[in-house]
């Protein structure tokens, strides 16, 4: 493809790109699948990299990360942004509109109620329609500057190119991670046997703070805007800067609501107090803004807030209830999970039986009784929590609960490892629900994606000891199929044809799923990449382990401790004797011969590209990627920030050292 044409090319993938992104998010509407949308992007991301030149800086491919930033600019706010009163009742409220009609001294006013979202706060500037900054709070006066993550944000439009916007303006809104997302991040981490996050709003917090963009993008963040600013923006009302910010494609939630006064204002909290628990992401209150802008001059500010806002503060829904006892759940890396079983009580919306305790401490903590009455809340989550006793029912004579010294479905003691909050049931390979949940976890669908097994399936050809580990699975016969309940030939012929097909699955999907402690889809795809077959990953030292990306202490030692066991070990070779894909496939095609057989070793930080990028650029022109340095190697691929230790044995060894440009000029030939 010569330039030109690639520029056309890059162009109208880019609308394509952009169209179907604000038909959904804008819009709320699809005419193409995903996967139609995955291959735009795709195709525009490739583009992107063999002509680097070409890439926009809007280009929609920055959603799907690839910054990493070292440290965050600090930024000063042009408009210092400020924080809200806070008001819980009525009466509060009252008097708060007493303050705003004796302020604007008898003229009339209006109200525009929001909801509070409960996320961070980020203030958006915009240069010549350009998303150019993307500052935190901090302290309300200095904040960072997180754009690369906050572009991976698909609501955000990267591009405002509406003729009526001014030359610099600045859009405030909230961050926040929806419930839905942060469900599904936390089942991810239960699954890999990580500690899963306390709160959507924290979790949204900390991902903006990530130096990798990239993880920041599997995330999946959201913002709504609530609040314009910038000079000469020909605005008059609050109103009216709400639906300019919407027209110009930033999302708004549809739940405001201008009211003519505070009863008005009174109706709008009453009536999203009931309804609140419905909606996507979590809500602590209501934000009640003076309309005029005039008006809001008037009024001004305090040291620390607008005079013409305050926001109403929604009491946690939380109601009392007995607990009838404790149960204790087994997952599949054997964590001990206690679980709250209360008289049923109806709390916004659903009736409650059961609440989540988290761990041992947290019972400690609350100094919990068999026969209680508790506090049950329900957060941004579905699943309650425990939040307090109640000590004034407490019945005399109940005694401290006594955590389970034992695991509750194969009776073995527990134990508990340093630094860590849970208790562990260390019988791995013959504790039923650590057995089950291994195979689970190895069918699933991000894993091996035999979706013609279940739950129960799985359940009976363990009960019938025909199942122990995942390769069992491809030992299994016609004939072992059909001593299952119901299973007729069609069924048991489908289900081996969904094992046999697992066969297919790539290297990095066979990684997750023999389910090392710590190595999720991500790491896994990490690995996969940066060792490229299962022999190598499964005899590399703790040193070469810590050189792929993102891989630190803690999953470097799993995956070590993971082969040290012998039984491990022999899973993988039945695997292997199996069929399964345990090496990568050469994915990238060669595309010149240039390196010729040359080997490298890439490492620190680059300017221009991804490590991932040099990776397929010295694959494709015919050259070889190490992970450590030794004699044999041919170049290292030196970034910013390498580790000394490194050069200094590439010095002694007489590899040479190059840089970026050179890399480039290699490729030239
Ligand atoms: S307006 C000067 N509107 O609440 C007024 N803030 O304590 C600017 N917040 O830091 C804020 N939803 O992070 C406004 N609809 C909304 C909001 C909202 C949530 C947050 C915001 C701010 C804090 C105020």
């Amino acid at each position: 493809m010569t330039p030109a044409e690639a520029k056309k090319r890059i162009e109208h993938l880019t609308q394509q790109v952009n169209y179907h992104n604000d038909l959904y998010y804008q819009k709320h509407r699809t005419e193409i699948s995903d996967f139609e949308f995955d291959r735009l992007l795709a195709e525009l991301e490739n583009l992107e990299k063999q002509f680097p030149n070409l890439r926009q800086p809007d280009s929609p491919t920055q959603r799907v990360g690839g910054t990493i930033t070292k440290e965050f600019e600090s930024v000063t706010h042009q408009y210092p942004m400020l924080s809200l009163g806070n008001t819980y009742s009525e009466e509060e409220l009252r008097d708060f509109d007493g303050r705003v009609a004796k302020g604007l001294a008898g003229a009339a006013y209006e109200y525009f109620c929001e909801l509070k979202f409960d996320g961070v706060s980020i203030s958006l500037i915009y240069e010549d329609g350009l998303l150019t900054k993307a500052i935190t709070r901090g302290d309300g006066v200095r904040g960072d500057n997180v754009v690369a993550n906050a572009r991976t944000i698909r609501s955000l439009p990267l591009r405002v190119s509406a003729k009526n916007r001014s030359a610099r303006f600045e859009v405030r809104g909230e961050v926040f991670l929806p419930k839905k997302e942060f469900d599904r991040l936390n089942k991810e981490l239960e699954d890999v046997g990580e500690e899963t996050y306390a709160n959507a709003r924290n979790t949204a917090s900390g991902t903006l703070k990530l130096q990798d963009s990239t993880e920041v993008a599997r995330r999946k963040l959201d913002c709504f805007a609530y609040y314009l600013l910038g000079e000469n923006l020909d605005i008059d009302t609050h109103e009216e800067a709400i639906h300019q910010i919407e027209k110009w494609g930033f999302q708004v939630s549809p739940t405001y609501r201008k009211c003519q006064n505070i009863d008005e204002v009174l109706t709008y909290i009453h009536h999203w107090e009931k309804r609140r628990s419905d909606l996507p992401l979590e809500t602590d209150g209501v934000v009640i803004k003076v309309n005029s802008l005039a008006q809001q001059q008037q009024l001004g500010f305090t040291a620390k807030s607008p005079r013409w806002a305050i926001a109403y503060k929604y009491k946690a829904e939380s109601i009392a209830t007995r607990l009838n006892g404790v149960t204790y759940q087994v997952g599949r890396t054997g964590a001990v999970t206690p679980v709250a079983e209360l008289e049923p009580v109806f709390l916004a919306g659903t009736t409650v039986k059961r609440a989540s305790l988290h761990n041992a401490n947290e019972i400690a903590r609350l100094d919990l009784r068999i026969g209680d009455f508790v506090f049950v809340e329900k957060g941004g989550e579905i699943i309650p929590k425990v939040t307090a006793v109640d000590l004034d029912r407490r019945p005399p004579n109940l005694r401290p609960l006594q955590y389970t010294r034992t695991c509750p479905e194969c009776g073995t003691t527990l134990v508990r490892e340093e630094g860590e909050a849970a208790y562990y049931c260390p019988n791995t390979t013959g504790c039923p629900p650590q057995i089950k949940g291994r195979i689970e976890h190895f069918i699933q669908r991000k894993a091996m994606d035999i979706d013609s097994l279940g739950e129960k399936t799985i359940d009976q050809l363990f009960a019938l000891g025909l199942v122990k580990t995942p390769a069992d699975l491809y030992d299994l016969k016609k004939e072992d199929l059909l001593k299952l309940d119901g299973f007729k030939d069609k069924s048991a012929s489908n289900i081996l044809a969904g094992i046999a097909e697992s066969r297919k699955v790539p290297f990095e999907a066979v990684l997750f799923a023999i389910g090392i402690r710590y190595v999720g889809k991500t790491v896994a795809e990490k690995l996969a990449r940066h060792f490229a077959s299962m022999e190598k990953l499964q005899t590399a030292t703790l040193e070469q382990l810590l050189e792929a990306p993102e891989v630190g202490e803690k999953i470097a030692q799993s995956v070590v401790q993971f082969f040290q066991d012998r039984r491990n070990r022999e899973e993988v070779a039945r695997l292997r004797k199996a069929g399964l894909h345990l090496e990568v496939e050469q994915r990238v095609a060669p595309v010149s011969q240039v390196l010729g057989n040359k080997s490298f070793v890439i490492s620190g930080v680059f300017r221009n590209y991804e490590r991932e990028q040099l990776q397929d650029l010295i694959l494709a022109n015919g050259g070889r990627v190490l992970s450590s340095v030794s004699g044999k190697l041919d170049y290292l691929l030196a970034g910013e920030n390498m580790g000394p230790a490194k050069r200094e044995k590439a010095e002694k060894l007489g590899v040479r050292i190059i840089s970026e440009e050179d890399f480039e000029r290699l490729l030239k030939g």
